[in-house]
C-alpha cells in the first residue's frame, strides 16, 4: 500500500497559510513549502503542486480513449485538489463541461486564493461547474435520477487509491456496487478512470466483471513503486 509522497522537501521554508476543520473532523492543512503547496487531510499528504503528471495522465489518457470525434465531451473529476485534473480536461479541444465534486468546502475557498494560482483558476472557467458534495452521496443521487446526466468521460482521484481511502465511506467508490453506480453515469463508448498510487489487483478483477475493456497504466514517478490510472470502458450488459 502505497500513498503519494511527493511533498517532501524539509530543506524548504515551511508556513501554514490554513489550519481547519474538514468534513471528517479531523485537521485540514495547506501549507506552502517553498514555491509549492501542499494539502493534509487529517495528517495524511493529499496533493501538492509540484507534479501532477499522473492526475494530467487520467484525463489525459481517459480523453484519448474517446471514440475519435466526440467533440463537445462532457467531464466528471471527483476531488478538485490543486486542480491539475480539472485543468488538463479544460484545456483540451474536445471538452465543452467539467463538473468537479469536492468534499471539502474550504480546498474549494482556497482556490480563490494563492493555491488556485496553480492550476490558473479552474472554477473560473465558464465551462467548470465546482459542487462541493460527498461523491459518494452526490453518485447515488445523480445515478438514481430519472434521466441522469451522462458524461464522456468520468475520473475518480479522492484518495491513495482503493486499498487506501482517506475517508472510510470512499470504500464504496471501489466495490461492485459503487463501480455499477459510476457506470449508469457513462455516455455510450464514454471512458471510467480511477487514479491509485499503486497496482490493486482485486480492484482491477472488479473492473473486468462489469467492463470489457480496462486499461492500467503506470506513470513512473521519482520514489517508490509508479502511479497508476485504471481506465475501463465497454460496460458488459
Ligand atoms: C488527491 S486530491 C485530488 C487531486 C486532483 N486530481 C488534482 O489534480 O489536484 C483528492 C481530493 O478529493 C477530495 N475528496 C476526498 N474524498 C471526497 C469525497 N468523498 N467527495 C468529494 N471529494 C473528496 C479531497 O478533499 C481532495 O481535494
Amino acid at each position: 500500500m502505497n500513498q503519494r509522497t511527493r511533498g517532501l522537501a524539509p530543506e524548504e521554508e515551511t508556513v501554514t497559510l490554513a489550519r481547519v476543520t474538514g468534513e471528517t473532523g479531523g485537521d485540514l492543512v495547506l501549507r506552502r513549502v517553498g514555491a509549492h503547496y501542499e494539502i493534509y487531510s487529517n495528517g495524511v499528504f493529499l496533493m501538492d503542486t509540484r507534479d501532477g503528471t499522473s492526475e494530467r495522465e487520467m484525463v489525459r489518457a481517459s480523453l484519448a480513449a474517446l471514440p475519435k470525434g466526440r467533440s463537445h465531451a462532457r467531464v466528471l473529476i471527483g476531488g478538485l485538489g490543486v486542480g491539475f485534473s480539472a485543468r488538463e480536461a479544460l484545456d483540451h479541444p474536445r471538452v465543452s463541461r467539467v463538473d468537479v465534486v469536492e468534499l471539502e468546502p474550504q480546498v474549494i475557498a482556497w482556490h480563490d486564493d494563492e493555491l488556485g494560482e496553480a492550476a490558473d483558476h479552474v472554477h473560473r472557467d465558464p465551462r467548470c461547474r465546482v459542487y462541493n458534495a460527498d461523491i459518494v452521496a452526490w453518485l447515488a443521487e445523480a445515478a438514481s435520477a430519472a434521466e441522469p446526466v451522462l458524461y464522456d468521460v468520468i475520473c475518480l482521484d479522492t484518495d491513495n487509491g482503493p486499498d487506501w481511502t482517506v475517508v472510510e465511506n470512499n470504500d464504496r467508490l471501489y466495490e461492485a456496487a459503487g463501480i455499477e453506480r459510476l457506470s449508469r453515469l457513462m455516455a455510450p463508448e464514454g471512458v471510467l478512470a480511477f487514479w491509485s498510487a499503486n497496482a490493486v489487483d482485486a480492484f482491477e478483477g472488479l473492473l473486468r466483471d462489469r467492463f470489457t475493456s480496462v486499461e492500467v497504466v503506470e506513470v513512473v514517478v521519482a520514489r517508490g513503486v509508479p502511479d497508476v490510472v485504471y481506465l475501463a470502458s465497454d460496460p458488459r450488459s
